[in-house]
């Protein structure tokens, strides 16, 4: 197990190398890094990587997220000199207008605001199972047990798989998820493969079901690609699995609190605001790329063009600027606009689906073991694929 004592990254490292590669960085000795860079300028060099520019300060990682003219997402997934450039982008996350545009309104419609309530008893159904499966168990894996088969179940759900169906997309995408690297190319192609078929089906036997909707219909005016629509799939699958599974973790951590497990007793109506501040103080996404398409100016420091830019999410959730002692979790600090989600265009299509799932285990979690407590020590997972961060298991109990 990785323990805090593990670690000797210090501040000053994150001043001129910070390397979100690095697997000794945990979300444990992070913050006094990210507050190092905060304080040394709203935009700091890294040298790492063949060099990015990192913006650190809530304000001008916004604005930055807001102007996707200036700031590219076609490497929202590559940092510094990293070269995967060759890779086809057809994942939203690493687009931009007007393609961007076609595709995000594509993909978000089954997922808006208002369409929440027809997944609510989904969800629930979902959780409940994993509930009775836990209650035999007295002693548990909050990670690996609870929050890790719900987002997989969920997307199922969303494109409308049959049972099987979910459960075999569960199981590829665990394995290609858990692969070392030996492995990591053949459960990827596996999944890749699983996706064509199940794309390929619903192109030639259309069904009522979301997935056939998308396979076969038009936005302005033209049908999507094979490769496209596997994009689509690829970016439903992963984007909302780590993600979710660290925010559930970690919400489930903080829950263990009996200050917090108390005032929600008292008042569940402040189940949303374990929520936010779950996702505020322990984001699970804690950084993503872009590059520059023109020169431009940041707090005096002048980027050139065709530069490679992190925008630190995660930092900008702790900056004193904008959060009053920004690094308490603290239910009682009222509704914030947090950036665990991003900003902007690129803004995640999967935000009300993942504050769904979260205020779900929570009430389900409090009704069935509402004296769970934490037994030992979570293993946190590093800074994983050089942008999020999380869990790798966090022992509980129900009693
Ligand atoms: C707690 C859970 C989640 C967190 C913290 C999270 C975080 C984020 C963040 C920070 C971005 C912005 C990326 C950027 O600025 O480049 C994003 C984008 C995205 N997220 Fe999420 N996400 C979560 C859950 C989900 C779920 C459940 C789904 C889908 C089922 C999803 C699908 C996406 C997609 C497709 C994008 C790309 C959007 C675009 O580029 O327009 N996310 N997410």
């Amino acid at each position: 197990m990785s323990t805090i004592e593990d670690i000797d990254l210090q501040p000053e490292w994150g001043l001129s190398e910070f390397n979100p590669w690095d697997r000794r960085i945990t979300n444990q000795n992070i913050w006094p890094i990210y507050r190092a860079m905060r304080d040394e300028g709203p935009v700091v060099r890294s040298e790492a990587l063949g060099g990015f520019w990192c913006i650190t300060r809530y304000q001008e990682v916004r604005a930055a997220a807001l102007d996707y003219k200036t700031f590219s997402s076609r490497n929202a997934l590559e940092i510094g000199k990293q070269n995967w450039s060759d890779r086809p982008k057809t994942r939203l996350i690493e687009t931009d207008p007007p393609e961007h545009t076609r595709i995000r309104k594509a993909m978000q419609a089954p997922i808006l605001q208002k369409r929440m309530s027809e997944f609510s008893d989904g969800i629930r159904e979902s959780v409940t199972e994993l509930l009775e499966e836990i209650e035999g168990k007295k002693e548990f894996d909050i990670v690996t047990d609870l929050a890790e088969p719900i987002p997989q179940d969920v997307v199922g759900r969303i494109l409308g798989f049959d049972p099987e169906t979910r459960r075999r997309n569960r199981e590829l995408v665990l394995k290609f998820v858990h692969a070392d690297l030996e492995h990591s190319e053949t459960t990827h192609a596996d999944f890749w493969a699983f996706l064509i078929e199940t794309i390929q089906d619903r192109l030639r036997h259309p069904g009522n079901d979301f997935l056939s909707q998308l396979c076969h219909s038009e936005v302005d005016g033209k049908r999507f690609t094979e490769s496209e629509l596997v994009g689509m799939l690829h970016g439903f699958a992963l984007a909302g699995h780590h993600t979710a599974i660290d925010g559930i973790s970690s919400m489930l951590r903080y829950l263990a609190d009996e200050n917090v497990k108390k005032a929600y007793l008292a008042d569940p109506a402040i189940g949303s605001q374990i929520v936010e501040e779950t996702l505020r103080c322990d984001p699970p996404i804690h950084l993503e790329g872009r590059s520059t398409n023109v020169d431009t100016i940041i707090g005096g420091v002048e980027i050139p063009a065709g530069e490679s830019v992190t925008l630190l999410y995660a930092s900008a959730n702790h900056d004193d600027r904008q959060f009053e002692n920004p690094d308490q979790f603290d239910i009682g600090r009222g509704p914030v606009q947090h950036l665990a989600f991003g900003y902007g265009i690129h803004m995640c299509i999967g935000l009300h689906l993942a504050r769904l799932e979260m205020n779900t285990v929570l009430a389900e979690v409090m009704r069935w073991f509402p004296n769970y407590r934490l037994v030992g020590e979570p293993e946190h997972s590093g800074m994983v694929f050089g942008h999020h961060m999380g869990w790798d298991s966090m022992p509980a109990s129900i009693a």
